[in-house]
C-alpha cells in the first residue's frame, strides 16, 4: 500500500463508516451470539462490555495512532518506527490470510440461506439438522463459497469503494432496525423471558478465566484488532480528525450490532429448545438453526428471512472486502507485483485454503485436532494464538521501543486525550499480563491439559 498515492478518508464520518464497515460483520451476528450462549450469557456480555471500553479502546487507539503517525500499513508501520520490529508486520499479515477463507465459507452458507428464503424455503430451512446436512455435502457449499469469494474479488478489483460506502449508509441502518424488530418479537414470545434473563443477567458462578479468554478473542475479531487492519485505516486518517471520539463511535456501532444479534438469537434458543445446555453449546450452527425457526413462526417468514440474510450478506461483504484488500496490498508491497497480478494470486490462495476448509465440514471432517475441524483450527490459531501474540508484542513495542508518548502525542494532535491515564495503565500493565495469561490458558484448555 505504501507505493500507492495515499488517499485519505473525507473526514471523521468517512473514517468511522469505513472502520465500522470492516468491524461489523459475521463476528457480530454469527460469532458473538454463539459465544454468549456458550459462555454463560449475561456474564459473558458483561465481561465483553467491560473489555470493549478498556482493552478494545486501548488497542484500537494504539493501532490507529501507529498508522496515522507513520502513514503506512501494518507491514511498513512497525518497520518504519524500528527496523528490528518488522516481524510484527509479518504476523499481522498472516492473520487475515487465515481468517478470510473460512469467513467466506460461512458467508457462503448465508448466501445459500438467502437464496432459499428468496424462493420460499422457510419451512425447509427450519427443519432440524438442515444446516448440518447442507454443509456435509461436498459440492454445494463450495459453490456458494466460490460465489462469495468471487464477488468479493470482483468488487475489490473494480475498486468500487464509493458504491460500497453508499450502500453501507443505507444497509447498516436497515440491519439495525430489522434486528430491533426481530429482537422485540423474539423477546415477546412465551417463555422468552427466561432466555432474556440468561442473556442479560450475569451469573457470577459461571465466570471463569475462559470467559475472559473467549471474550478477548471475540473482541479482537469483532473490532478487527490485532491484525494490522486498524493500522492501515489509521494511515488514511487525517491529522485533524478526533481519534478518541471516532474510536468511541466505532465501538458503539460494533457492540450495538453484536448486542442486538445476541438479543435475537440467545433468547430464541431458549424458546425453541427449552434452554437445553446442549443447544446452548452448539457453536457455529446456532444462528442457522435457531433463526429459521423464529422466522417460521412469524408472519411473512420468507420475506423476513430473505431480508435478514440479505443484510447479513451485506455486513459480511464489507468485511470480506476489507480483508481481501488488506491481503492484496500486502502481496503487492512484498512482491512488487501489479495490482491485478496480486489480486489473482490472492484469489487463488483463498481458493486453495477455502475449499479444504469447506470440505472440513463433510468429507474431510476426519481431519480434526481436539474436536476442531479445519475451520476450527484456523479460527483457533488466528484468534487464540496469533492475535494475542501480536497484541502482546504491539504493547511491548509501544511501551519499551517507541515509547507510550508516541501514541499519546499522536492522539493529542487532534483533541484532548480524555482517557489518557486509562490508556497508559492498560497498555503498560494489563495488555502484557493478560495476553500471557490468555495464551497459556487457551492452549492448556483447548488441548485438554487442564480444564479451566
Ligand atoms: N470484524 C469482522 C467481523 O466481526 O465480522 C471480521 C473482520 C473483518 C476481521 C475484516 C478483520 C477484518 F479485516
Amino acid at each position: 500500500m505504501e507505493n500507492k498515492k495515499r488517499s485519505s478518508f473525507t473526514g471523521k464520518l468517512g473514517f468511522v463508516l469505513a472502520a465500522a464497515g470492516s468491524a461489523v460483520g459475521l463476528g457480530n451476528i454469527w460469532r458473538f451470539p454463539y459465544l454468549a450462549a456458550k459462555y454463560g450469557g449475561g456474564i459473558f456480555l458483561l465481561t465483553y462490555l467491560v473489555l470493549v471500553v478498556t482493552f478494545g479502546f486501548t488497542l484500537m487507539i494504539a493501532e490507529i495512532a501507529l498508522g496515522r503517525k507513520t502513514g503506512l500499513s501494518a507491514i511498513g508501520a512497525f518497520a518504519g518506527l524500528n527496523k528490528k520490529w518488522k516481524g510484527l508486520g509479518a504476523i499481522a499479515a498472516i492473520i487475515p490470510v487465515m481468517i478470510l477463507p473460512y469467513y467466506t465459507v460461512i458467508a457462503g452458507w448465508i448466501a445459500k440461506y438467502f437464496f432459499e428464503y428468496a424462493r420460499g424455503g422457510a419451512e425447509v430451512l427450519a427443519q432440524d439438522g438442515y444446516l448440518d446436512r447442507f454443509i456435509a455435502q461436498p459440492v454445494e457449499p463450495i459453490f456458494w463459497f466460490v460465489l462469495f469469494i468471487g464477488a468479493t474479488f470482483a468488487i475489490v478489483m473494480a475498486g468500487v469503494n464509493k458504491g460500497i460506502e453508499q450502500c453501507s449508509k443505507v444497509m447498516m441502518p436497515i440491519l439495525i432496525v430489522l434486528s430491533l424488530v426481530i429482537a422485540v418479537y423474539v423477546c415477546c414470545q412465551p417463555g422468552a423471558l427466561e432466555g432474556v434473563k440468561y442473556y442479560l443477567m450475569p451469573d457470577f458462578s459461571k465466570f471463569s478465566i475462559m470467559t475472559v479468554v473467549a471474550a478477548i478473542g471475540q473482541l479482537f475479531y469483532s473490532m478487527s484488532l490485532a491484525m494490522g487492519i486498524m493500522v492501515t485505516y489509521g494511515s488514511y486518517m487525517k491529522k485533524d480528525v478526533n481519534m478518541e471520539a471516532s474510536v468511541g463511535q466505532i465501538e458503539l456501532f460494533d457492540t450495538g450490532v453484536a448486542f442486538l444479534a445476541g438479543l435475537m438469537i440467545v433468547p430464541s434458543v431458549y424458546v425453541f429448545s427449552g434452554g437445553s445446555a446442549e443447544k446452548m453449546n452448539q457453536g457455529t450452527g446456532l444462528m442457522f438453526d435457531t433463526l429459521p425457526k423464529v422466522f417460521l413462526s412469524m408472519p411473512m417468514s420468507n420475506l423476513i428471512g430473505a431480508a435478514f440474510f440479505l443484510m447479513v450478506i451485506f455486513a459480511a461483504l464489507t468485511s470480506t472486502i476489507s480483508l481481501m484488500e488488506t491481503i492484496m496490498s500486502i502481496v503487492q508491497d512484498k512482491t512488487g507485483m501489479s495490482r491485478a497480478k496480486a489480486g489473482w494470486l490472492t484469489f487463488a490462495l483463498m481458493l486453495l485454503i477455502g475449499v479444504p476448509t469447506s470440505l472440513g465440514f463433510g468429507p474431510l471432517s476426519f481431519i480434526s485436532l481436539n474436536g476442531m475441524n479445519l475451520q476450527g483450527m484456523l479460527d483457533f490459531t488466528a484468534n487464540s494464538i496469533l492475535m494475542p501474540i501480536l497484541a502482546l508484542l504491539t504493547a511491548i513495542f509501544i511501551v519499551w521501543v517507541v515509547g507510550v508518548e508516541t501514541v499519546v502525542d499522536e492522539v493529542k494532535l487532534s483533541s484532548r486525550f480524555k482517557k489518557e491515564k486509562l490508556f497508559r495503565f492498560i497498555i503498560k500493565y494489563i495488555v502484557p499480563v493478560s495476553m500471557v495469561i490468555i495464551l497459556v490458558s487457551s492452549i492448556l484448555d483447548t488441548f485438554g491439559i487442564v480444564s479451566i
